[in-house]
């Protein structure tokens, strides 16, 4: 009992600030106001790639981190979701069949209850929004998207930071994605090994239910699958591109650690994903409430937690 009760509260110590912090996180995360995002007023049109190259206009593929070593250091933007995506995908909702619901299908979700437990990175899209913090950050939820990635947050993951390229100068509205592999909190969240590229294909092999064989992949490789939650289905089409990234260790965030001798830091390789809704519920447009579903012993325990004696 008592050793049930101190896992229980360093759980929610790690995890749960406040009920109020979870609530306030949700509002931001849909308000267009954030001010990490950018608000374009250019209409949204893609290139028959789905995204314009960051390279072109003075961007980057990849993201800017605060103290590496040495300094300088980024991760790559590995994933991208094409602006030729069905229009409701690239809305940043987890409603009507949005990208979180969308991310749900292959069980990725918001962070441990709103908390956010990474360090922020930001990356320039080359769209004219110059500079921007990442949008959120996003963790495999081990298929359970209420609690999940409070595992992911402690025992470390798949997990993934992004931008939305729309800015006025290229407002494909494509999806960047940084994608990658962590450790677990007690190693200070270091990245595994082939921790990047791994990252990345092994949302692809969720996506598509296949295992993408990493070292042999090619920028011809192409995979294909269906995912589904909240009664939307989804089908992607994924092609993996060369030209965006280097194939190459340096300049790498833990280049040292993630490099392998089969394989550099980053291959070189983003996977370019077309979504397309194919199924939607009848009633589409219903709005979930977060917490709803929740075993009331918890909410009462988070509710009452600062009013406990220890
Ligand atoms: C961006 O993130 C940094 C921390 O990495 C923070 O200091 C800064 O205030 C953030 N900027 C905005 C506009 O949120
Ligand atoms: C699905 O994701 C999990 C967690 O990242 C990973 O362990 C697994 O290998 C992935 N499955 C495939 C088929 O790639
Ligand atoms: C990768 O390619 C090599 C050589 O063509 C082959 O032997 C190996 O089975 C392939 N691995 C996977 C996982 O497809
Ligand atoms: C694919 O990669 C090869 C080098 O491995 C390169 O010569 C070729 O131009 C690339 N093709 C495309 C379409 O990027
Ligand atoms: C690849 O590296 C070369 C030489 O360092 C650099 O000029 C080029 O911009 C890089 N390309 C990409 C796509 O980052
Ligand atoms: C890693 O990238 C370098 C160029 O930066 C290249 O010379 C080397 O062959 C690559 N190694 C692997 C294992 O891909
Ligand atoms: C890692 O990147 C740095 C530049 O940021 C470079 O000086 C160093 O040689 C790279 N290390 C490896 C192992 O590629
Ligand atoms: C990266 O470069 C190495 C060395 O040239 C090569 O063996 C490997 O196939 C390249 N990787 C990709 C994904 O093109």
């Amino acid at each position: 009992m008592a050793s049930a009760r101190t896992c229980l509260l360093s759980f929610l110590l790690i995890c749960i600030p406040t009920f109020a912090l979870a609530l306030d996180d949700h509002q931001r995360a849909s308000s267009p106001l954030h001010p990490t995002k950018s608000i374009s007023h250019s209409p949204r049109s893609a290139p028959s790639e789905g995204y314009y190259n960051p390279l072109s206009n003075g961007g980057s593929m990849l993201t800017f981190v605060d103290g590496t070593f040495p300094p300088g250091q980024g991760e790559p933007l590995n994933i991208i979701i094409s602006g030729n995506s069905d229009e409701a995908v690239l809305v940043d909702q987890e409603t009507d069949g949005g990208l979180r619901n969308y991310w749900l299908s292959f069980d990725y979700a918001g962070e441990c209850l709103g908390q956010h437990a990474g360090s922020q990175q930001a990356a320039n899209l080359g769209d004219g929004n110059g500079i921007l913090n990442e949008t959120d950050e996003i963790r495999y939820d081990y298929n359970d998207a209420q609690l999940g990635t409070c595992t992911e947050t402690i025992e470390g993951g798949g997990h993934f930071r992004y931008w939305i390229q729309n800015g006025a100068k290229a407002n494909s509205g494509a999806i960047f994605m940084a994608s990658s592999y962590e450790l677990p909190l007690t190693d200070g969240h270091d990245i595994v090994s082939n921790g990047y590229n791994l990252g990345r294909d092994w949302i692809i092999g969720n996506i598509t239910q296949t295992n993408i064989p990493t070292l042999n992949l090619t920028n011809s490789s192409t995979y294909s699958g269906t995912t589904s939650y909240g009664g939307y289905t989804y089908s992607t089409s994924v092609k993996y591109v060369s030209g965006l990234l280097n194939n190459t260790s340096i300049g790498i965030n833990h280049n040292i650690t993630v490099q392998t001798s089969s394989s550099n830091a980053t291959d070189g390789l983003v996977a370019v994903l077309e979504v397309k809704i194919t199924e939607k519920p009848a009633n589409s447009g219903d709005h979930l409430v977060p917490f709803l579903g929740w075993p009331l012993p918890l909410i009462l325990f988070i509710a009452l937690h600062p009013f406990l004696a220890p």
